[in-house]
């Protein structure tokens, strides 16, 4: 056979699309139903058309129920199992050649062990189901900066969620031509239906879940979750675990940040991207509407969770946001805390996991000031607000398309991205850390990231509220060993000549009533505006132990009432607090052993001394 004749009789046993002319996908394509058993094929093409067709199938089959469309137009709910509603850490594994690639932060087995378990588990994972072939790019399609996946899954869910989070379709065919490089995702939910057998509404398997990598060969493997980062294989798995290692071994770097831009009153416009642990404010800020008192300044939204970042011809960094839609946390998404998020949750919406109103509209927490008499809430149970619990999961969410979002930047699709002028990195400390720190140095700022601490949420299963070192908000992201990764971190702040500057914020320090001492949301735009204005040579900073500071009258109170007092207690560095930091810092570096970078060992020392701790 000529290679064409191999190509079509491959085409053949797939039942591909004429315009798929990628013999390696094609083949691949093949294994997986061989390994999997599906009952059918079905090659996505990412239309409107084949969205709803899905959506309307979703519908019959109970996993999505369509809201009143005089309410929330083109929109949808979907409720999982209550044992499939967060990211799964514990079961997330980098599988690299040597353990010591994936390093003490990261759960490693051998890739050859780990290959065996999977072959085990997906042989015949899909009896019954459907295999949807999901092409996707993370990046403007066609763009040098961008990369193309293709995920295999067996969830129309999946699929419809997607078509909103990434640029996903036939067009991607095209990219890839003959022989172009792709990602290879394969999810199942992996629960195969016998003969028969009826479907239950969110399939998923309750005793065994895997979210796989394998770094050196680029391959991700998902099974048992339909949820959010286990199985929307483009987000986590993808465009933070995956090319991690790609920027490692490229000289790029993909972070778990938002990308905003500020344009100021003389229109002057600088570009900030912010790292923040999952579910600590990312999609907020990055949607931030200024108090009015900021008359002519604006936010304009790039990205809510994900930036790759890389140096550009022009001797800065430029960052794009890899994805098209926002997967994000609906409790606490309010007019008050962020009016751009609920004006583009007005259509076309898929939410997972929030409550339904009596009138087929969609209810969480804090949404209203006042709940409504009377809910079903996320399992399907009526509520009242004397139940005693949750209407929505803490961790529910909305899928939504970036087009869709009002304060979006012009130049959020830009295939050269944009330039950045500060790194912000933040994190949910009730007490030790102050409102805002800026690093004297690049290294100093490496330092301060690579430390942070968070309190746990409901982002991953597993306890919340309690804090833990998550390294650049990456504990759960990053794909190789994290003594690398601060490695990189610092050769990077040689790959341009005047790297941005990098500030540390805390918007959670709490009072004695243990209520929140800063007011946070809009009133962020306080902070923004002093760190653009430093990144510019304008605002004033004191030295301080922890490095760089606002003093009260260098920040703007226009409109707010915060006096110096208020201040100095969001500002407080407290002696015995910071012993304890330290000392969990040292830890955090104890763990990563011999690789950790010298560099950082002499931040520590400095900050020891400076401290006085
Ligand atoms: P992932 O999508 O999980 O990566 O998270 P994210 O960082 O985008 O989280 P998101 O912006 O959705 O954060 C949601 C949580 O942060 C909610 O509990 C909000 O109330 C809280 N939050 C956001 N901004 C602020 C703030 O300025 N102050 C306070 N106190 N809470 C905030
Ligand atoms: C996060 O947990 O940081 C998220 C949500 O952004 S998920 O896509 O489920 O990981
Ligand atoms: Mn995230």
């Amino acid at each position: 056979m000529n290679a064409s004749d191999t190509l079509s009789t491959l085409a053949a046993t797939v039942s591909a699309p004429s315009y798929v002319h990628h013999p390696r996908l094609l083949s691949w394509v093949r294994d997986v139903a061989a390994l999997t058993k599906p009952e059918r094929i079905v090659w996505c093409d990412g239309s409107d058309a084949e969205w709803n067709r899905l959506c309307a199938e979703m519908v019959d089959a109970g996993t999505l129920r369509r809201l009143n469309p005089a309410k929330r137009p083109d929109s949808y709910l979907a409720w999982s199992d209550p044992s499939d509603v967060a990211r799964v850490e514990d079961r997330t594994f980098i599988c690299s050649a040597r353990a010591e690639d994936a390093g003490p932060t990261n759960n490693w087995v051998a890739p050859s062990a780990m290959r065996d378990t999977l072959n085990r588990l997906f042989d015949g994972c899909m009896r019954g189901r459907t295999m949807y072939v999901v092409p996707f790019s993370m990046g403007p399609l066609g763009s040098d900066i961008a990369h193309i996946g293709v995920e295999i899954s067996d969830s129309a869910y999946v699929v419809v969620s997607m078509k909103i989070m990434t640029r996903m379709g036939k067009a991607v065919f095209d990219v890839l031509g003959t022989g172009g490089t792709f990602v290879p995702c394969i999810h199942s939910v992996g629960a195969p239906l016998a003969a028969g057998q009826s479907d239950v509404p969110w399939p998923c398997n309750k005793d065994h879940k895997y979210i796989v990598h394998f770094p050196e060969t680029r391959e991700i493997w998902s099974f048992g979750s339909g949820y959010g980062g286990n199985a929307l294989l483009g987000k986590k798995c993808f465009a933070l675990r995956i090319a991690s290692v790609m920027g490692r071994d490229e000289g790029w770097l993909a972070e778990h940040m938002l990308i905003l831009g500020v344009t100021a009153p003389n229109g002057e416009k600088s570009y900030v991207s912010a790292a923040f642990p999952s579910s600590c404010g990312k999609t907020n800020f990055s949607m931030m509407i200024p108090p009015k008192e900021f008359a002519g300044w604006k936010v304009t939204t790039i990205g809510d969770d994900i930036a790759w970042i890389k140096p550009h011809k022009d001797g800065r960094f430029h960052a794009i946001n890899p994805e098209a839609g926002y997967f994000g946390v609906a409790p606490g998404t309010s007019y008050e805390s962020n009016p751009n998020a609920m004006e583009m949750l007005k259509e076309k919406v898929i939410f997972t996991n929030v409550a339904l109103t009596d009138d087929g509209d969609v209810w969480w927490e804090d949404m209203t000031r006042e709940p409504p008499a009377h809910l079903t809430d996320w399992q399907g149970r009526s509520w009242t607000p004397q139940s005693g619990r949750k209407a929505a999961h803490p961790n529910a969410r909305f899928t939504v398309s970036s087009v869709q979002c009002p304060s979006l930047d012009p130049d959020w699709d830009n295939t050269d991205g944009v330039p950045l002028d500060a790194f912000v990195f933040g994190a949910r400390r009730r007490d030790t850390v102050p409102l805002v720190v800026e690093a004297a140095t690049w290294e100093e700022g490496v330092y301060k990231a690579a430390t942070m601490g968070s309190e746990t949420t409901a982002a991953a299963t597993g306890r919340v509220g309690e804090v833990r070192r998550d390294p650049f908000a990456m504990l759960p992201f990053c794909g190789y060993h994290m003594a690398d990764y601060f490695g990189h971190w610092l050769t990077m702040g040689k790959a341009v000549p005047r790297p941005p500057r990098i500030f540390n914020v805390n918007w959670f320090r709490t009072d004695d009533d243990g209520r929140f001492a800063w007011p946070g949301f809009s009133q962020n735009m306080r902070v923004l505006q002093w760190i653009v204005e430093r990144c510019h040579g304008r605002a004033h900073a004191v030295q301080t132990a922890l490095g760089l500071e606002p003093d009260y009258d260098d920040l703007n109170w226009a409109g707010l009432d915060f006096p110096p007092e208020k201040f100095a207690q969001v500002m407080h560095v407290d002696g015995g607090m910071w012993k304890r930091e330290l000392a969990a810092h040292d830890e955090l570096f104890s763990k990563l052993g011999a690789k950790k970078p010298a560099a950082l060992v002499r931040e520590r020392n400095r900050l020891g001394d400076r401290l006085g701790v």
